[in-house]
């Protein structure tokens, strides 16, 4: 007797096997970035607890979604993981602090899918730079000790200790050089006046500061600070806001403004002219975006696309007549469009197909995969109706072809198989792929004479060589699985072995006969 809850529990059991058996538990592997190709990462065989032996059988491999890169490879032999490609830790991940890259481990036969992340680690492969090789200041002669002037940050794509540790600025009797942290976190230089300047005795002065980063080898990046010495009263502009944020959609125009920032300057005439210009910019935020210098007005400077990235910050420096300066950070956020079509991968096909396969066996393994957001990816997936075939979901867009009936090549001995995805983006895209399969012949038809019995009258004393009568059997299977062979059988005619008296020939392109020997 069944209480409900042992039926619950009956199913939560079975649920729970079936989803073990597709996806089996994550693994998880660490890297140096660029590591030559063929460095071993690991060894999945020993980590999934399977026989090395097998994983060729099983067609074990590795895929990237949404990449045609290979950045790791299975070693067929050993099980090892091992590098097969390039793997940039800041091209991949630039700022993040934590860098793993997600693969899908296939196995097949049965379809299992395990989860691979790879953990890349920092190298310090780059040196700081600064945003300008020049930084021109232009400073009252009348400011007091303790003035402090913005300094632009050196940028190390690298992080944690391979980025910006320190500046070293060198010795002179005006300047020192503070680090100072913002409260979002972010770190800024500040010179700042420690004996006060006099025009009279120098009118300029240049300071080379060196940005090193906490490496090893340890790099660095240096810029002149070209000091001018004024003799009046200045103000530096203001922001409108300390932090901007904006929204486009990808593939706006080129010129579709973004944003427009605005600082204003407390000082009178050209003094208190402001311009506006990128101060802290990546290389492909740079071929986004661009910067009216007078109006401050952000707009679109190339083709973004969300799948490239979803999410750009940008800093924009004020700056007046004097070369005061201050800063503003802007957020542009990329809202998704339904640009691109499901794409449907065919990651394993078994063909031909022997006719006997028992229905509801695996033939293939499909992969859907579409490279936009939420409901802009979701990809419904399926295949005409006229075959006996049909797909089974299995997780992560991955679906089984498997065979719904039984199969025979004598009347059907090609499928065109056509599987359609459609996205649930607004216009919804879609796409499809033919997969030919073709079905292999079993000796499963035995031949059949045309007629159930032959009869044949002829005159006695007949002369030997003379036909008798023509038979003829057909079988439909495939070459030498149809090819009759025909033979007499042992029987007497008045105690005489038949064969004495009759005998079989096939003639050439046609059907035996018999003949009286
Ligand atoms: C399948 O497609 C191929 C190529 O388009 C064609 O030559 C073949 O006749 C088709 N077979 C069937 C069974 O429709
Ligand atoms: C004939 O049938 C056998 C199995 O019954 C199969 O293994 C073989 O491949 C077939 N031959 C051809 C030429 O299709």
């Amino acid at each position: 007797m069944f209480s409900k809850r042992s039926v619950v529990q009956i199913c939560g059991f079975v649920f729970f096997f079936v989803v073990v058996h597709y996806a089996h538990g994550d693994l998880s592997y660490s890297v140096l970035e660029e590591q030559k190709r063929g460095s071993v990462i690991g060894n999945i065989a020993k980590d999934l607890g399977l026989e090395v032996g097998r994983l060729s059988a099983r067609k074990a491999r590795v895929d990237m979604e949404g990449s045609d890169k290979q950045y790791c490879g299975v070693n067929l032999r050993s099980g090892d993981l091992f590098v097969s490609e390039r793997i940039d830790r800041e091209e991949h991940c630039g700022e993040k602090p934590s860098c793993v890259l997600k693969f899908d481990l296939l196995l097949e036969n049965p379809l299992e899918l395990h989860r691979l992340s790879l953990q890349v680690q920092d190298v310090n492969d780059n040196a700081p730079i600064f945003p300008k090789d020049i930084i021109k200041l232009e400073i009252s002669e009348s400011a007091i000790k303790g003035a402090k002037y913005r300094i632009n940050a050196a940028q190390d794509a690298d992080i944690g200790k391979n980025s910006v540790q320190s500046y070293i600025l060198q010795q002179n009797p005006h300047f020192v050089f503070n680090i100072q942290t913002t409260s979002a976190g972010r770190k800024y230089g500040e010179l700042v006046l420690d004996k006060e300047l006099d025009r009279e005795e120098q009118q300029e002065m240049k300071l080379l500061l060196t940005a090193v980063d906490g490496g090893s080898p340890q790099r660095s990046g240096t810029v002149v600070i070209h000091v001018i010495v004024l003799d009046a009263n200045d103000n530096a502009p203001v922001f409108t806001e300390s932090i901007y944020t904006a929204t486009i959609a990808e593939n706006s125009p080129i010129d579709t403004p973004v944003i427009t920032v605005s600082a204003s300057d407390a000082d009178e005439g050209v003094n208190g002219e402001v311009t506006y210009e990128f101060s802290r910019i990546s290389d492909k935020s740079q071929t986004f975006f661009s910067l009216d210098e007078k109006s401050g007005e952000i707009s679109v400077a190339g083709n973004i696309d969300y799948e490239e990235g979803s999410k750009y910050e940008v800093f924009v420096e004020a700056k007046d007549g004097y070369g005061l300066s201050s800063e503003a950070k802007v957020i542009i956020d990329i809202t998704d469009v339904n640009d691109n079509a499901p794409v449907i991968y065919l990651k394993s096909l078994t063909n031909p197909i022997p006719e006997n396969v028992s229905p509801g066996s695996e033939v293939g393994i499909i992969n859907v995969q579409d490279r936009d957001s939420d409901s802009n990816r979701q990809v419904r997936c399926s295949i005409q109706q006229n075959v006996p075939f049909k797909l089974v979901p299995s997780i992560k867009n991955y679906y089984s072809l498997v065979s719904t009936g039984q199969l025979d090549r004598e009347l059907v001995s090609d499928y065109n198989i056509t599987i359609s995805a459609t996205d649930e983006g607004s216009p919804p895209l879609s796409s499809s792929k033919t997969v030919q399969l073709s079905v292999a012949d079993i000796n499963d038809n035995p031949p059949v004479f045309e007629e159930q019995s032959y009869s044949a009258y002829v005159s006695e004393n007949n002369k030997a060589g003379s036909t008798l009568c023509s038979v003829s059997a057909r079988d439909p299977d495939w070459r030498q699985n149809g090819t009759v062979i025909y033979s007499l059988l042992g029987g007497e005619v008045n105690g005489a072995p038949v064969s004495s008296y009759v005998s079989g020939e096939r003639r050439h392109g046609g059907d035996p006969r018999c003949e009286v020997v």
